[in-house]
Order: C-alpha cells, then sequence, then structure tokens
C-alpha cells in the first residue's frame, strides 16, 4: 500500500533534502514548479479557486519556501510556526520594527547586524520607537533595561556580528516573558541547523535568507517566523502585503533549492571554521581569533548549549599589527574572495570597519571571515601565507 512519508517522523534534513517530500501534483515532478502569475481568475461567483488574488499577498512558489523553513525551525512545535518571506533580510528585519507602535520602548542587542542597527538610528526616531541597545550577554543588564508595561521587544543577535558574542536565548526569554515583552532573534548566522530559537522560548525569528538558508551567494531574501498566529503576526503578514515587501516568485524558487543542501553546506562550514580557528588562535600575528567554538571564547558554554552540531561558520581574526596590517592580509589573501556577505559557498573576508562607514564601531584591526565549503587545507594555506607576511605580537 502506498503510503506517504510523514513528516513528523522524519530528521528536519531529510525534510530540508526532499523540500518536504511532496512531487508536485500535476506533473509529478520531484523538483517543485515556479509560479510566474501575479494574478488569480475569479470564479463567476467572485471566488477564488485556492483563495489567492494577487501575488504581493500570496503566491505558491514563496509559500513552499515558508513550509520548508518553518519546517526547519518549528521541529515538535504543535501545528508548527508561522513564517513570511520577504524581498529582503532587512526587509524582514525592519516589518518587526514597523508593526510596533509608535512611543514603544525597543531593546536591542549592542553588538548586531550594521544594517540593522543603522536603521534603527536613521529611521526608528522618526517611527516613534524608542530604542535602547543593550548588551544582551549581560542577563543584569538586560533585566535592569526591562521597563514593564512599556518595553515591546528584545531584539537579539546570536552569534552576533562581528565579534560573535553570545546571547543566552533561554536566560533572555524568562527575563522577558514575565515582563510582555516579545523576544526577536535574528538566526541568519546560526540558522535552524545549529539553533531553533524557538525551542529556548523565543517569539520571534528573523532570518536573512540571502546568507546561508540560499546558500549561493545569487538571491536577496529574507523571512520572519513567529511561534504564534496572534493579531502581532496578522500586523506582520499586512504589512508585508500594503508595504509590498514580498519577494519575488523566482527569488523563492532559488531559496528552496538552495535549503535542500543546507544541512550539508552549514555543517561542513562550521567544521572548517573551528579547524582554521583552532589552528590560527596562537599565531603571532594575530592579537585574537573570535570564534564561539573556541573554549577560551567568553560565550562558549553557552553556545555549546544552544547550538548544536557545530558553531557556526563565521569568525573574525584580529591583527597584530592594527588596521593598516589588517589591510595587508586582506590583499594578500588568494583563495579568499574579497568580498562583503555571508554564508555561501565561497569562503570571504573583509575589512569589517571599511565596509561598514566611518560611524562603525568594529575595532580597525579586524577581519570578517565567511567560511565556505572549499577544501579546508587551501583556505587554511592562504591565510598562513598572507600572516605570514604580518608583523608578529
Ligand atoms: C545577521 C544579519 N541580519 C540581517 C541582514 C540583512 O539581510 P539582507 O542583506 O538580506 O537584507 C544581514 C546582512 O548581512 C545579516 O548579516
Amino acid at each position: 500500500m502506498d503510503r506517504p512519508m510523514d513528516r513528523q517522523e522524519v530528521a528536519p534534513e531529510t525534510l530540508a533534502a526532499q523540500g518536504l517530500g511532496e512531487a508536485d501534483p500535476i506533473s509529478g515532478g520531484l523538483a517543485p514548479v515556479i509560479n510566474l502569475s501575479t494574478n488569480y481568475e475569479q470564479q463567476p461567483d467572485g471566488s477564488y479557486r485556492q483563495g489567492r488574488v494577487y501575488t504581493r499577498a500570496d503566491n505558491p512558489t514563496s509559500e513552499h519556501a515558508e513550509q520548508m523553513l518553518a519546517a526547519l525551525e518549528g521541529g515538535a512545535l504543535d501545528g508548527g510556526c508561522a513564517c513570511a518571506l520577504f524581498g529582503s533580510g532587512m526587509a524582514a528585519a525592519t516589518a518587526v520594527f514597523q508593526s510596533l507602535l509608535p512611543g514603544d520602548h525597543v531593546l536591542v542587542s549592542r553588538v548586531l547586524y550594521w544594517g540593522v542597527r543603522k536603521w534603527l538610528a536613521e529611521f526608528a526616531l522618526t517611527w516613534g520607537l524608542d530604542v535602547e541597545f543593550t548588551d544582551t550577554g549581560d542577563l543584569d543588564a538586560v533585566a535592569a533595561a526591562i521597563r514593564p508595561g512599556r518595553t515591546r521587544l528584545l531584539w537579539v543577535e546570536t552569534p552576533a556580528n562581528p565579534m560573535w558574542e553570545i546571547t543566552d536565548l533561554a536566560a533572555v526569554c524568562d527575563l522577558a516573558h514575565p515582563a510582555g515583552v516579545r523576544v526577536a532573534v535574528d538566526n541568519t548566522v546560526a540558522t535552524p541547523v545549529l539553533t531553533r530559537p524557538f525551542e529556548f522560548g523565543a517569539d520571534l525569528v528573523i532570518h536573512s535568507a540571502t546568507k546561508y538558508l540560499n546558500g549561493h551567494g545569487d538571491v536577496l531574501a529574507g523571512a520572519v517566523l513567529a511561534a504564534r498566529r496572534d493579531p502581532f503576526w496578522e500586523r506582520l503578514r499586512s504589512w508585508r502585503r500594503n508595504a509590498g515587501a514580498m519577494p519575488g516568485a523566482f527569488e523563492a524558487w532559488l531559496l528552496q533549492r538552495g535549503m535542500r543542501t543546507l544541512f550539508l553546506r552549514v555543517h561542513r562550514a562550521s567544521q572548517t571554521a573551528l579547524e582554521i580557528a583552532t589552528r590560527f588562535q596562537r599565531h603571532p600575528a594575530l592579537a585574537a581569533v573570535l570564534y564561539p567554538g573556541l573554549p577560551d571564547h567568553p560565550g562558549h558554554e553557552i553556545a555549546a548549549r544552544q547550538m548544536r552540531g557545530g558553531f557556526g561558520g563565521m569568525l573574525s581574526i584580529r591583527v597584530a599589527g592594527g588596521a593598516g596590517a589588517a589591510r595587508e592580509v586582506l590583499a594578500a589573501v588568494r583563495v579568499f574572495k574579497r568580498a562583503t556577505s555571508l554564508g555561501g559557498v565561497e569562503s570571504l573576508i573583509e575589512h569589517r570597519r571599511d565596509s561598514e562607514g566611518p560611524s562603525s564601531p568594529v575595532p580597525g584591526d579586524l577581519l570578517r571571515l565567511s567560511i565556505g565549503i572549499e577544501a579546508p587545507a587551501d583556505l587554511i594555506a592562504d591565510l598562513a601565507a598572507a600572516l605570514d607576511k604580518a608583523p608578529s605580537r
């Protein structure tokens, strides 16, 4: 007897690899079709065959990618979590802030992706939000910063760009929830392969799908997931529809294809990143290697609890000779690609402060590395050759 695969019984890797495991009902194709239609036919009685009217609100290709990501993030949650794709990670992040109300107090990780900090600095005030940056790695600081009745959102990135500081998700949720504060976690760097924030109590999960989820450096997309389909979720969906923040169907299709290899890519990048961090942690040309997988990283113990199967593919190095020496190391690499962004198959290196601009708080001696899936020995040899020319501590 033909019995379809039970999605509840298989591992997330299996769901990802098989794109949820259902063939296209019309053709039997194992790869999903791409649905580019912008609009849907209305029936004589005024109804729509599947309830969809216009693609700015609903698109089956986006829905497929959303269901995949929800399965990966939602895990065993009853009924699964809700997921909405956006045109970029920034469109996803700002949709969360813009779904708040003027006067709401918002707590944000002090160390976080520069683009979010810049948007908050430029636009949150005019939107009427009261934004406060805090060290979310310091639980006393978080507890002291929460204003019961006024704080509506705690925004956390972990590991956080580009110092890879770790926030204890279960602990901050325990502080936030009794005060009625929603916890939103930017899970771009850990991905659901390593951390599923809902398991630690998070209310919202945000992704730049441009990074690991797609993984091939050829799609701009984002996502917001919610643990519950509550009025805030409906407001967020309404924002996406009415602000026009939906991604194109082609991007959504590429994204579902990228997610099929997510587990392989993230595990490989994590293994190589750990190998590189371990190999270079005492290199005489380096003042520090910042990687949560190293036992002397201040967040290592929490990361070991919160991240499963690896510590991610992102690390930073601080060059002992300072900003000038760091730029020379950057110029000397031959296998690493000099480029911004992260989470793709190619390994990337960048001078983070130069990328962020003059207002950046990032130290000038820091180079950010996004580890890809190349042969680890090639990356190690490349970095060793570039560092051997740099001055020693
Ligand atoms: C952690 C993190 N969140 C959000 C974003 C924004 O995503 P996007 O570039 O897709 O708009 C980025 C981009 O680098 C990121 O690294």
